[in-house]
């Protein structure tokens, strides 16, 4: 009887929690810098979604990616760790290298499939294709994908704006022709640019209605191929903007953003959704005004500057999360946990976690679980380890280094050619009062001497639980790896086009 009981409760509390389980829309931006949005300031930018998503929304003024460029912060936005744990390091992942997201990590996406979600994802993967697809986002929880499995800059494809606009530097040498995957099939090679955007938000507004008509509480995660470089746009978005190719990729992806917000409303879901918007890294200012813009924060991508890894975000949820501006701290890891408490599924415990639990920023207008952070270079290695840490609102730089593309901007610090440089002392700034980071301060003195002290101290207490797993990079590469339409075809890689659109 007791037994009974017990049964009937748990099936009551099942059904009621059933109900209540949010939905949760991840967008990812590519390469969008903390100065691009139009509601973080920029005078020329078209996007009157995100505008409107930040005017109802938490805009996050102090929010981190885990790494200035994108493999590293996808893994550590979809596990909750840093690079140095999932073996996501160093650089980033290459078409046909042998490497990926090691499949005993586990994903958002995993984590919600337990509590019964349905999981989809669009648009750049660039977490690993491997020999047979074996890292595709089918292997790591999403039970639907469509999308390019990494950059559009990784491989050929020769249109950037309608009707036949060449794209601004691009061709990526034995590289196969851009892939579009559905699931694990590759439907477009090379993908069209033209409409790519278009497929993409036809592919995730679809997949909210599907789950909607369906009662299914699901996860959408949309990573966007804006505004990586070379910029590209369809025929509606070329020219349509004052801020020239990289203003019109970032009206499309806004264009993007507003088709999901238009489903989210017609499927009337609105009070029972979560929506959460960042990017990857800071914006690649070696590619000028095709760049990107990090605002008044220090350098881009490639660097541990606050431009490299600082990001805009907004945060979404009618009812639940007060529309305003927060200067709380927080960061992709922080998704990992913060979601999987929203829905109630335990964390795994047999390995580390390095995010925080936002719902008190989110839900209780609260202070922060985080008080620090982390900051890996793009090519972290176990002898030099993290280049800086933020505690407070002070941050130590240990190590900085110039970005990793080859052409020069105007300020020295963020150059190319400006190599890697150990700071003894620690270059300590404010960023509170300093966010520009351009006045270091006497760390000899009290009572910055101090504050150096405890970040020193942070640091060897991240670094003591540090165990590197072994890099997923340096696996390899091999033209097996290359996604290619027709298996075994010659003259590799060109043969690998299609020449019928496949996707319908
Ligand atoms: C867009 O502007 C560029 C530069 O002015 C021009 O070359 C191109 O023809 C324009 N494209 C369209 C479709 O108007
Ligand atoms: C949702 O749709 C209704 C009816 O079309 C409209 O009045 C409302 O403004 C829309 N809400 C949002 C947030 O777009
Ligand atoms: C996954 O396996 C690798 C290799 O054995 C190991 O180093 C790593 O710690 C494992 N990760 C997890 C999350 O268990």
């Amino acid at each position: 009887m007791a037994l009974k009981v017990v049964t009937v409760v748990c099936v009551l509390v099942a059904l009621v929690s059933g109900q209540e389980k949010p939905n949760i829309i991840l967008l990812f931006a590519d390469d969008l810098g903390w100065g691009d949005l139009g509601c973080y300031g920029h005078p020329t930018s078209t996007t009157p979604n995100l505008d409107k998503m930040a005017e109802g929304g938490l805009k996050f003024m102090n929010f981190y990616s885990s790494a200035p460029l994108c493999s590293p912060s996808r893994a550590s936005l979809l596990t909750g760790r840093y690079q140095s744990r999932t073996g996501i390091w160093p650089g980033v992942l290459m078409c046909g290298g042998l490497g990926g997201l090691p499949l005993n990590e586990t994903t958002i996406a995993a984590q919600l499939k337990k509590a019964g979600y349905g999981t989809g994802m669009v648009g750049k993967w660039h977490l690993g294709v491997g020999l047979n697809e074996q890292y595709l986002p089918t292997k790591h929880g999403f039970d639907q994908y469509t999308g390019l499995p990494y950059s559009h800059d990784m491989c050929p494809y020769t249109i950037c704006f309608y009707p036949d606009q060449a794209c601004d530097g691009h061709g990526v040498a034995g590289a196969t022709p851009c892939p579009l995957y559905k699931d694990e099939k590759i439907v477009q090679q090379p993908a069209n640019f033209l409409t790519l955007a278009e497929t993409y938000s036809t592919a995730a507004t679809g997949f909210i209605h599907e789950m909607a008509g369906k009662k299914q509480p699901f996860f959408l995660y949309m990573a966007f191929q804006h505004t990586h470089h070379p910029q590209f746009a369809s025929k509606m978005f070329t020219n349509s903007t004052i801020r020239g190719p990289f203003g019109d990729s970032l009206a499309e992806l806004d264009w993007q953003v507003g088709q999901i917000f238009d489903a989210i409303n017609e499927t009337g879901i609105s009070q029972n959704t979560f929506v959460f918007f960042t990017s990857d890294n800071g914006p690649a200012l070696a590619h000028l005004s095709r760049g990107g813009n990090g605002g008044l924060l220090r350098c881009g991508k490639a660097t541990t500057y606050e431009g490299g890894m600082r990001e805009p975000a907004i945060a979404w949820w009618p009812g639940k999360i007060k529309p305003g501006r927060t200067f709380e701290m927080a960061a992709t890891v922080d998704l990992f946990p913060t979601i999987s408490r929203l829905v109630d599924i335990p964390i795994p415990t047999d390995r580390i976690i390095d995010g925080v639990d936002m719902s008190p920023i989110l839900f209780e207008d609260k202070e922060s679980n985080r008080e620090s952070y982390i900051y890996y270079p793009s090519n972290p290695s176990p002898n030099i380890g993290i280049f800086a840490v933020r505690h407070k609102e002070y941050k130590a730089h240990y190590y900085t280094k110039g970005g990793v593309y080859p052409h020069d901007g105007p300020d020295v610090m963020c150059r190319p050619s400006t190599k890697e440089t150990k700071h003894d002392p620690p270059l300590l700034f404010n960023l509170d009062y300093d966010p520009g980071e351009l006045n270091p301060l006497n760390t000899k003195e009290s009572p910055y001497k101090e504050i150096l002290q405890t970040i020193n101290e942070i640091k060897a207490k991240f670094e003591s639980t540090v165990v590197w797993t072994e890099s997923e990079m340096n696996k390899g590469a091999s033209n097996a790896a290359k996604p290619c339409a027709k298996p075994g075809c010659t003259p590799f890689p060109k043969c690998c086009s299609t020449t019928s659109d496949m996707l319908n």
